[in-house]
């Protein structure tokens, strides 16, 4: 299937006004560099990087009325104005009722995980993330993915691989009791799945099942306007309907939600909870002053939350989404044209290589998808990110790597940053680097840290 056929080619819906230089390196500064950051691209300085696609979190440009909106900043330890700025556009844009402010995503996910998690609970959700699957286990529950099989599966071309597959769902209740599943978190545009959406056919079919059992859902909206994009493009029934109009019917399916506002609403720093339950909320906004701050800031200046109240605006815009997802569309055209294996279809953040068939000669335990990111690195600067055995981590019980099927790199394309340029560089630095697959060994772990281990994790080369 081919999406977007009809799509005459997108432009950037804004101009420039301001530039940052970028800092060009030669090879041996890079194997300095990379050497001195233990193979780990979270580990380098951003001034040794020339093109920055580890991630499209807090890296997104702030537009012209965000920046205006900075300097409308009322830095009232209480009750600021951009406080309610925020939960105005948070009722408008996406119809939650409460809204608790925290520092960013993980924040939230905090708050929300010691609310409603009971040791021995199980949290059903489709595809992991990092940090709200520790969020879960730190809290004394267990995640369970329900994601459709065609997930897991980097050449489905499945519209829709963040769907629920509902018979897992049907399944975990009937193991468990209804009891035992405090709530399901639903995660818009999958972020480990390679940025997939899920359908709101899929949605409502779930909110059904969920509401026969008394079991809330929680969405993460990290990135549903990026997923709302995709339903218009993709699902009978919508191609005549708004990315925003969608937005706020996908919010209006679920009881919650946490965000990181460092992606789609295009702010540096920032995220909230949202909430319909008035209880829920009671208890959220007493917690988030131990952890966060005062529940009309919760971790953010009145400049962040006035920025974040526009960017949330901006987020829904059709010209700004379409351009935003017609380039990461453009970078993934460019490299399934050179025959390099990615995930498919391309998602609404970025590209995900597909390690395990760039470097088939490497097995899991030598981190094919690490090494795969130093190595572009290595050749151009552009820094990717790794998606694989490091970022799934351990097993708590027994110790062991948890092996996941997807193995990929993310190069992430941050919101309004990079021209079609850049994207051209980059897709000739991977495939400088797939022409000398070969010579690729994998990598030894030296170094790893007991929580969110691919942070900081060390490697070395094996010979
Ligand atoms: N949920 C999703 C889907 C995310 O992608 C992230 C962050 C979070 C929650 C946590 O939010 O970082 O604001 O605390 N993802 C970043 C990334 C780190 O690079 O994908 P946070």
């Amino acid at each position: 299937m081919s999406y977007q056929q009809h799509r005459r080619s997108w432009a950037e819906p804004y101009k420039i006004k301001m530039v940052e230089l970028l800092k060009m390196s030669t090879l041996e500064e890079r194997e300095a560099a990379i050497d001195k950051a233990g193979h780990n691209t979270f580990l380098l300085k951003s001034s040794d990087v020339y093109i920055d696609l580890l991630t499209d979190s807090g890296t997104s440009a702030m537009s012209d009325q965000q920046w205006a909106g900075m300097m409308r900043g009322d830095e009232s330890y209480a009750g600021s104005e951009n406080f309610y700025h925020l939960e105005k556009a948070v009722q408008d844009f996406y119809g939650y009722k409460y809204v608790v402010p925290t520092h960013q995503g993980r924040g939230a996910e905090h708050i929300l995980s010691r609310i409603l998690i009971k040791p021995g609970d199980i949290i059903p959700g489709n595809m992991y993330f990092t940090t709200t699957k520790l969020h879960q286990e730190l809290a004394g529950g267990q995640f369970a993915d329900i994601i459709i099989d065609e997930a897991h599966d980097p050449e489905s071309e499945h519209p829709f691989k963040g769907n629920v597959d509902l018979g897992k769902l049907e399944a975990l209740i009937k193991r468990h009791g209804a009891d035992k599943i405090p709530y399901i978190c639903i995660a818009t545009a999958v972020n480990m799945a390679g940025g997939q959406p899920i359908s709101l056919q899929n949605l409502k079919e779930l909110r059904e099942l969920t509401q026969n059992h008394g079991i809330p859902i929680i969405h993460d909206m990290t990135r549903v306007a990026e997923n709302a994009y995709f339903i218009r493009e993709r699902e009978p029934g919508y191609e005549n309907v708004s990315t925003a109009a969608i937005v706020k019917e996908i919010c209006s399916l679920t009881d919650g939600a946490t965000m990181s506002a460092k992606k789609d609403a295009m702010v540096n720093i920032g995220g909230f909870l949202a909430l319909n339950d008035e209880e829920v909320f009671d208890k959220a906004r007493n917690m988030v002053v131990i952890y966060e701050g005062l529940h009309t800031y919760g971790g953010m200046a009145g400049r962040d939350m006035e920025a974040l109240a526009i960017g949330i605006a901006e987020s829904v815009d059709e010209n700004h989404i379409h351009a935003r997802v017609g380039q990461v569309q453009y970078l993934g055209d460019k490299l399934m044209a050179k025959g390099i294996p990615v995930v498919r279809p391309i998602g609404g953040h970025g590209v995900f290589l597909d390690a395990k068939k760039f470097l088939p000669h490497l097995s899991q335990d030598v981190f094919p998808s690490q090494t795969l990111a130093a190595e572009i690195y290595l050749d151009s600067g552009v820094r990717t990110m790794e998606r694989g055995v490091v970022s799934a981590g351990r097993n708590p019980d027994t110790g062991e790597h948890n092996y996941p099927n997807l193995e990929l790199v993310r190069l992430t394309i941050p919101r309004r940053v990079y021209t079609q340029a850049h994207m051209d560089v980059v897709a000739e630095s991977v495939e400088e680097v797939y022409l000398k697959r070969d010579k690729i060994h994998g990598l030894r772990m030296t170094y790893e840290p007991k929580y969110l281990r691919f942070f900081q994790a060390r490697f070395e080369r094996i010979a």
